[in-house]
């Protein structure tokens, strides 16, 4: 085990599996994602457990994959089904392979050993209201995924990170309230609960809540200890007509994207140490949200 508690983990855009299979690194892991026969996705370790080639150098052949080296031929379970060299399968060779699942878009990876339930409501509520009316854009940091997600729970940076854009007319809320539980942590910036809201959905997601009809999710999807992808959506129900959306998911993904890079550059001056193990910080009172998160990824580590 690493620095990721096992859970279930939003890996990619079911839109990015564009071609039979992807190649991608999660968790620090090389995976391949693939279609099979029957349409579903799979996600194994891009690894031939015979003597280590990359799986993704081989073919398909029958809903099997073939390793380029020796021709060991792989089915969707990741079972050695047949061994040239020796014409016959070989039970004891199998590819590691991750439980999956699709939901609202994305592929979902669990890691660890003891697979649990895919805890995603408050996502799904939004993805079932706004189904189809959204736009992303995805950028990579060098930040350990832990310090992405500070960054997120972090309303103080606002004025000074984001001085000429979000972060304008900020006033700093005195009195935030910050709810844990074992699926995450909301954040209520204001009294009576009212203007915009946060929540974190362990372990990758969180929700901005910009009005009714108007959210953001972003997925922190690690890709190693020292590298974290950004995947931010946006869903309204607004200006979505077939002449405004375009022009309107461009400027809302270009907005995104100068926010971002604001971060970015103080994000990535934290270091690549995870957040939880800097025990020589001093959080705030305004700093609640980040203690908690910190709680938390160690609780389910
Ligand atoms: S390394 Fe893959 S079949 Fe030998
Ligand atoms: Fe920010």
């Amino acid at each position: 085990m690493n620095s990721f508690p096992q859970g279930w983990y939003a890996i990619l855009p079911l839109k990015e599996i564009r071609s039979r299979l992807v190649v991608i690194k999660r968790l620090g892991i090389d995976l391949i994602v693939w279609r099979d026969n029957k349409n579903q996705i799979i996600v194994m370790e891009d690894l031939c457990p015979h003597r280590s080639a990359k799986l993704s150098v081989g073919t398909f052949k029958d809903n099997k994959i073939i390793c380029k080296f020796h021709a060991f031929e792989y089915d969707a379970s990741g079972q050695c089904v047949h061994a040239p060299e020796f014409n016959k399968p070989i039970p004891k060779l199998c590819v590691k392979k991750f439980a999956t699942k699709v939901e609202i878009g994305m592929v979902w990876m669990f890691y660890g050993l003891i697979e649990n339930d895919l805890a995603i409501e408050p996502l799904q509520q939004i993805y079932d209201t706004f189904a189809g009316t959204y736009c992303y854009i995805s950028k990579i940091w060098k930040s350990h995924i832990t310090r992405c997600i500070e960054n997120q729970l972090d309303y103080t940076h606002l004025p000074s990170v984001h001085h000429n854009t979000i972060g304008k007319k900020f006033t700093m809320p005195q009195n935030a309230k910050f709810i844990k539980s074992f699926d995450g942590i909301k954040s209520f910036h204001r009294d009576n609960n009212d203007g915009p809201s946060t929540e974190y959905v362990f372990p990758n997601s969180w929700i901005l809540n910009i009005s009714a009809n108007f959210k953001m999710i972003v997925f922190f999807v690690p890709i190693s200890e020292v590298e974290t992808k950004f995947y931010i959506f946006n869903f309204r129900q607004f200006l979505n007509n077939f002449m405004t959306k375009k022009i309107f998911d461009f400027i809302l993904n270009i907005t995104n994207k100068i926010i971002l890079r604001q971060d970015q550059m103080v994000v990535e001056s934290q270091g690549l140490t995870p957040s939880n193990l800097s025990n020589n910080e001093l959080l705030m009172k305004h700093d609640g949200a980040i203690k908690l998160f910190r709680e938390l990824w160690n609780e389910r580590m």
